[in-house]
C-alpha cells in the first residue's frame, strides 16, 4: 500500500492539471450509506431503487404531489443536516489549496466537498441543499422558499423568482438529464485534465461514468528516433487515470484506469496529502 501511495504522490505532484472525481463512496466515513456497496441502500431494497425511477416522471406529470410527497417523509440517505465530512474530504479540499487538485466533480448530493472547504466543486447530480428551476435552470438556495408555509396554503409547486417557472430539487434523479452548464463544465475538466483522481465510486452510473473514457481518449504526440534514425511520432496517453476504491470497477477491468487503490478514501487520502507534503520539501 505504501509503494501506492508513495505513487499517486508523485505522480499528483508531477501533475499540472489534476481533477477528482467522487462518488457515494466518499461519504460512508460520514455515516451516508452508498447504494451498490456491500451494505449500499439499492443493494439492501432493489425496490427502492425501482420506486426511485418514479420519481422525475412524477415531477414532470404532477409536480405538486412530487412536492407533497418530498416534504412529506425523510430522504433516502438520512438526515444530511446532521452528518459530518470526513478526513478524505478534508485531503482533496487540502490538495485544492495546495494549488494541486484544480476541481472535485462529484454525484454527492451532501455538499460535504464544500463544508470541508473545497472551493471548485460541481455537483454533477446536483445539491440537496439547493433548488433548481425546470424552466430556466436558475439554482436557489433552500432558505429562499418557505416550502412548509407553501405547503400549509397549499401553493406547491413553489414558482421560480427569476421566471415563474416550476421549482424542483436541485438533486438530479433517474432519467432526468444532467443540467447543461454542470454537464458542459465537466466534460470539459475531463478533457483538460492529466490526473483524474477517481474516489469511491463504482463508476456504472452515466453519463458521469463517460468522464474517464473522455479524459482516456485524450493523447499526447512525442517524436522518437527510430533504430533507422528516422524520427517518428508516437501518441501516448496524455492522462494518468487513478482509481482509490473499495473494490474493482469496469475502470479497472478495462483498464481505463491506469491503477486503482483498493482501500478506504477516507484512511488513504490523508496519507496521500502527508505523502505529497513530504516529497514538495
Ligand atoms: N472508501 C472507498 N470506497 C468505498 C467506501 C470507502 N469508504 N465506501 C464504499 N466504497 C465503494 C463501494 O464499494 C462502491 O464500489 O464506493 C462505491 C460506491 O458506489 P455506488 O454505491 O454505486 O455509488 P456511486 O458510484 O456514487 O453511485 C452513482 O448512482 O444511485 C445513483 O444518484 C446516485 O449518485 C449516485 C449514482
Amino acid at each position: 500500500m505504501q509503494q501506492l501511495i508513495e505513487r499517486v504522490a508523485r505522480d499528483l505532484v508531477n501533475s499540472n492539471y489534476a481533477i477528482a472525481l467522487t462518488g457515494a463512496g466518499m461519504s460512508t466515513e460520514s455515516g451516508i450509506p452508498d447504494f451498490r456497496g456491500p451494505s449500499g441502500i439499492w443493494t439492501k431494497d432493489p425496490k427502492a431503487e425501482r420506486r426511485a425511477y418514479q420519481t422525475y416522471p412524477k415531477f414532470l406529470a404532477n409536480p405538486k404531489e412530487y412536492w407533497a410527497e418530498r416534504l412529506s417523509g425523510p430522504s433516502l440517505l438520512g438526515d444530511l443536516e446532521k452528518v459530518e465530512p470526513n478526513p478524505g474530504h478534508y485531503a482533496l479540499a487540502e490538495l485544492e489549496k495546495a494549488g494541486i487538485l484544480k476541481w472535485v466533480i462529484t454525484q454527492n448530493v451532501d455538499n460535504l466537498h464544500q463544508r470541508a472547504g473545497s472551493k471548485s466543486v460541481l455537483d454533477y447530480h446536483g445539491n440537496a441543499f439547493k433548488l433548481r428551476c425546470a424552466n430556466c435552470n436558475a439554482r436557489f438556495t433552500s432558505e429562499e422558499y418557505d416550502l412548509e408555509r407553501l405547503r400549509r396554503e397549499g401553493e406547491l409547486p413553489p414558482r421560480c423568482k427569476k421566471c415563474g417557472g416550476v421549482i424542483k430539487a436541485d438533486v438530479v434523479h433517474f432519467g432526468e438529464p444532467i443540467p447543461g452548464d454542470v454537464a458542459h463544465q465537466s466534460l470539459e475538466e475531463a478533457w483538460k485534465c492529466d490526473l483524474m483522481l477517481i474516489c469511491g465510486t463504482s463508476a456504472v452510473v452515466y453519463p458521469f461514468a463517460e468522464l474517464p473514457r473522455v479524459a482516456r481518449q485524450r493523447k499526447t504526440e512525442i517524436e522518437m528516433k527510430t533504430e533507422t534514425g528516422i524520427y517518428a511520432v508516437q501518441k501516448i496517453p496524455a492522462v494518468t487515470i487513478i482509481e482509490l476504491n473499495a473494490e474493482p470497477t469496469p475502470l479497472t477491468e478495462e483498464m481505463v484506469s491506469d491503477y486503482l487503490i483498493q482501500g478506504k478514501t477516507g484512511e488513504i487520502l490523508p496519507r496521500i496529502v502527508d505523502e505529497v507534503k513530504r516529497v514538495r520539501k
